[in-house]
Formats: structure tokens, C-alpha cells, sequence
């Protein structure tokens, strides 16, 4: 049933990204050979989505620490450690990429302070990154069975940006929740806003739902509040690149007019995520870093400059939606309903410590 397709894979020699840039036109690989070559292609989105670039990082990491192998292991450390700070510093908003920099630096620094050789310390890196990406797999499949039930039968389902296979290991977030309800036996067609600038929702989410068969619709951004007005939107659900302790979620610009509108016309309005994308160091939406994006993405068109030059623009990439205005967050542990910040502490607190600490706003 999922679209069966490789976001990330660690090859032989390097990190292999499909590239989500020339989708769907063809389906082509960028091969990375260094961990920098992985952080220019998730600032070009050749690799996007907040759990795929968690997973291209871990990848990045091993990578960079199977090219250090034959060094000391002070050496392996120094070098270690400017690894994690370029490949954490790639996108500032899903706290995914930290997430994951941070637990393989742990695992790292625990294995070097206990005396483990290098060569050890790489095999153990690789397999890490590997568990991250099936561990991302198997949350976006649980993700998926906790959703299906918020989904009616025969419901129209509106999504914004690319929450799906191509954003994670595979089956995605908010496409998990509808794959999820398509696999429990759901009649339902998929509203995909186009996503302004860089068209994830034309292009990407498209093109993935297409490929499993499931109705697909692409609208403008702006026809959203038309199509609720006239009762064709029974839910909307989208991914999240940030979740704050509060419940507020960051997610691609124009997430937050879509909640503001599900409430205006009484619709539910659900967020998918992993619990790697939450960030309990982070109080509330406003401490969420927002990345501002080329002016270029706004102002040209299929390479096409359509604005005057020298027009001032502003191209955030992310906005913060509320937690009042979410009827319930979906994770891999279940539905976290409202109050959503005593429903996701308790989520956490199923796991233990790991995503709490993994998730760290600042690294020591
Ligand atoms: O800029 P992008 O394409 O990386 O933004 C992606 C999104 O906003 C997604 O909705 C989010 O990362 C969740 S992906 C499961």
C-alpha cells in the first residue's frame, strides 16, 4: 500500500537523497560524499520534511565518523564534534535534525569516555542511524493505525505542505493518518494544498498519493476557506517540524490561517507527529527559531522573476499555530487530546527520558 521509495539511504560510500527538488518530473538521487554535501542539500531541499532530515543527518554523521576512522581517538573526538555542530546547524526549525544529532553525539561521547576504539565507535554509529530510520518508519505506521479513526468514511481530508513518505522514512505523518484510514477501510479523497513557494503540496504530496491511488486534489492555498465555507472539508491534518511543550506547532507557512479557518467553519483540525519532533525545552510557540528562507523562492516563478526587482519580501518558511485552535495531536503513542500539554507530557512519559533529553535546545 505505502509509495515504496527511498527518501535516504546510506550507501557504500556516502548518503544517497532522493531529490525531492525535481519531483515529479523524474525520480533522480543526489549522492553526498561528506556530511557538508548533506547539509547543502537540506538547505537546497533536496532532502526535506522534519523526520527525513533527521535521518539524513544521522546518516551524515556516521558518514563523517567512518572518515575519521583511522584517526586517534582524541583526534576522532575533535573532529566528532565539528561533525555535529555543521550538520546541526543546517535548518533551524524542525528540532528533528537536533534530535538526532544529539542522540548519536551521545551515543559517541559515551563509548569514547568508556574506551571503546574508534573503529568500534563507527560500527555502533552506523547501526545507530539505521535504528533511527527504522525506528522514524515504525512511529509514522503507528501514527498511522492511532489517525485512521479520526477519519470519517467518505470524508474529504485537507493537508497542507509535504507530510508525508518523502518527509520521513517512509508512509509519512499527516499521510499516515490518511494511509492509515485508507488501510482500515476508509473511502476518502485528499485535498493537497499547493504550498506556496516551493509547491510541496502540488508536487510532493501529490505525487505520493497519486502512487498509491488515492483521490487527489490540488488546490491554490487560498481556496481552503472556500471549500470549508461550502462544506467540502470534513478534517484537516498536517505534519509538524516543531511541538512545543504547550502544544503550539510550528509547521510550513500557511499551517496557521488553515487552523484559524477549521475553526471558523467548526472542522477539526489534527497534527501528525513523531514524538521526535517535540521540544519540551521550548515552553511555547514563541521560542520556536523560524527560518527565513531566499527571497528568490517568492519572487521567481519556474526560474521566472515575477515581481519587480528591488520589492522588498519576507519568505519565512514555518508558522506557529496555537495549541487552542488543535483538536488533537497524533503520535506514535496514541491521540493527545486538549489540554494538549498534560496529554503530551504524559506521552513522554511512557518513553522515559530518551525524547525529553534527546531533544535538547542547546547542546553542552
Ligand atoms: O520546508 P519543508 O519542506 O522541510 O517543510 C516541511 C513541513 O513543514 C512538514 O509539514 C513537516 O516537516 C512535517 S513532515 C512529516
Amino acid at each position: 500500500m505505502p509509495a515504496m521509495f527511498r527518501t535516504v539511504e546510506r550507501t557504500a560510500g556516502g548518503v544517497r537523497l532522493l531529490d525531492q527538488r525535481r519531483l515529479p518530473g523524474e525520480a533522480c538521487y543526489v549522492e553526498c560524499r561528506t556530511p557538508r554535501e548533506v547539509v547543502e542539500a537540506m538547505r537546497a531541499m533536496v532532502v526535506r520534511g522534519a523526520p527525513a532530515i533527521g535521518v539524513a543527518a544521522a546518516y551524515a554523521l556516521a558518514m563523517g565518523a567512518s572518515g575519521e576512522r583511522s584517526r586517534s581517538a582524541a583526534d576522532f573526538a575533535r573532529g566528532w564534534a565539528e561533525i555535529c555542530a555543521t550538520v546541526e546547524a543546517a535548518r533551524p526549525t524542525a528540532v528533528n535534525l537536533r534530535w538526532a544529532v544529539r542522540r548519536m553525539d551521545r551515543v559517541a561521547r559515551d563509548l569514547l569516555e568508556g574506551g571503546v576504539a574508534v573503529d568500534e565507535v563507527v560500527r555502533r554509529l552506523e547501526a545507530e542511524a539505521a535504528s533511527i530510520e527504522a525506528e522514524d518508519l515504525a512511529a509514522c505506521r503507528a501514527i498511522g493505525r492511532h489517525g485512521a479513526d479520526l477519519v470519517p468514511d467518505g470524508a474529504t481530508v485537507l493537508t497542507h505542505c509535504n507530510a508525508g513518505g518523502l518527509a520521513t522514512a517512509g508512509y509519512g505523518t499527516a499521510l499516515g493518518v490518511v494511509r492509515g484510514a485508507v488501510e482500515a477501510g476508509r473511502r476518502l479523497r485528499v485535498l493537497a494544498d499547493e504550498t506556496r513557494p516551493l509547491l510541496q503540496g502540488a508536487r510532493l504530496t501529490a505525487w505520493e498519493l497519486m502512487q498509491d491511488g488515492i483521490e487527489t486534489v490540488v488546490i491554490v492555498d487560498g481556496a481552503a476557506g472556500s471549500l470549508m465555507q461550502r462544506g467540502e472539508v470534513q478534517l484537516v491534518v498536517v505534519g509538524a517540524d516543531r511541538i512545543a511543550a504547550n502544544g503550539d506547532v510550528a509547521n510550513k507557512i500557511g499551517t496557521y490561517p488553515l487552523a484559524v479557518l477549521a475553526r471558523e467553519h467548526g472542522i477539526p483540525f489534527y497534527v501528525a507527529a513523531p514524538l521526535s519532533t517535540f521540544d519540551p525545552h521550548c515552553p511555547d510557540g514563541a521560542g520556536i527559531p523560524i527560518e527565513q528562507r531566499d527571497p528568490d523562492e517568492v519572487v521567481s516563478f519556474s526560474g521566472q522573476r515575477v515581481a519587480p526587482p528591488g520589492v522588498g519580501v519576507f519568505n519565512p518558511a514555518f508558522d506557529v499555530t496555537p495549541a487552542r485552535l488543535i483538536s488533537a495531536i497524533v503520535t506514535d503513542r496514541g491521540v493527545a487530546r486538549p489540554p494538549l500539554a498534560a496529554a503530551l507530557a504524559a506521552q513522554l512519559a511512557t518513553v522515559g527520558a530518551s525524547p525529553t533529553d534527546a531533544s535538547p535546545t542547546e547542546r553542552p
